[in-house]
């Protein structure tokens, strides 16, 4: 797939998961977990009451962390979350900043920028702007954010390079990264080559090293993996949304495939900082 198809298999995938998610609160359902991209379990580790407070936002959340829990962003910081979705983490974000801070979420889905703005506006925030754009050309000022953070994105870019330059370009000297991102180990070729687990966060995940330099090549510094959750065989299979017949398994084998990726999957948690 050219980068240009894998924007749009992306931007289209996150279409239907947040209609379907959308679909799922409204008759009251309770599903999801097999249904969308990214488990709604995963999505939901690590937010304590703000998945309350922010119903609606967290119902339509495909993350794999909660980024600002392990931010230290402060009353009246700017903070930028790449790939923001329904915005979730903006909402959080905007909790912690303030009035007197700012908000921004950059996603290039259409759908998903206009559930940010209502969920948004429905929070009473003014001072949350989701934008549209892609994280590899941010449309952001150099030098004009105390924080980015990001839930679950970058390993979706088929540009990782450019998304760590942006994120040095973006930041003011001092400020700081505060991702949590899928990463993978020697995953086997039939994972590497399908769609379906692409968008499920897990065919383009980079190894945790790799990030790691990649953060750091882009001038970043300080840069640090704070904590990480593996993932177990069944986790992954909830991730690659239950239509097996799609992956091109054999259901007789499925364990046994799905065994394979036991333990080389997880999500890490990166830090680090814009030192000038
Ligand atoms: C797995 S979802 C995570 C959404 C959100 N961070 C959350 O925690 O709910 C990935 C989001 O990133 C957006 N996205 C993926 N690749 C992108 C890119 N290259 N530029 C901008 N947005 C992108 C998708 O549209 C989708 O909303």
């Amino acid at each position: 797939m050219s980068d240009k198809d894998v924007h749009t298999t992306v931007a289209e995938a996150y279409t239907g998961a947040l209609e379907r998610s959308r679909e799922q609160t409204a008759t009251g359902c309770c599903g999801g977990a097999n249904d969308a991209p990214v488990s709604q379990t995963a999505a939901l580790a690590g937010y304590g009451e703000e998945a309350a407070v922010h119903e609606d936002a967290a119902a339509s959340s495909f993350g794999c962390g909660n980024p600002l829990a392990f931010a230290g962003v402060q009353k009246g910081d700017t903070v930028l979350d790449l790939g923001a979705g329904a915005g979730f983490d903006l909402l959080i974000a905007a909790d912690r900043v303030g009035p007197e801070g700012h908000v921004i979420g950059i996603d290039m889905t259409d759908a998903m920028i206009d559930a940010a703005r209502e969920n948004a506006a429905k929070a009473g925030f003014s001072n949350v702007d989701a934008r549209k754009g892609l994280i590899e050309d941010l449309p952001v000022d150099d030098a004009s954010v105390d924080w980015v953070i990001s839930n679950c994105v970058i390993n979706l870019s088929p540009e990782k390079d450019r998304v760590f330059a942006e994120i040095h370009r973006v930041l003011r000297p001092g400020g700081a990264f505060a991702i949590s991102d899928i990463v993978v180990e020697d995953l086997p070729a039939w994972i590497r080559e399908h769609t379906q687990a692409y968008v499920a966060c897990v065919a383009g995940a980079i190894s945790e090293s790799d990030y790691v330099a990649g953060l750091c090549s882009a001038g970043l510094d300080g840069v640090e993996v704070t904590d990480r959750l593996v993932y177990s065989a069944d986790q992954i299979k909830g991730m690659l949304a239950g239509d097996f017949a799609n992956l091109g398994l054999d259901p007789s084998t499925l364990d046994a495939d799905i065994s394979e990726v036991d333990g080389k999957v997880w999500s890490a948690k990166f830090t680090g900082r814009r030192k000038d």
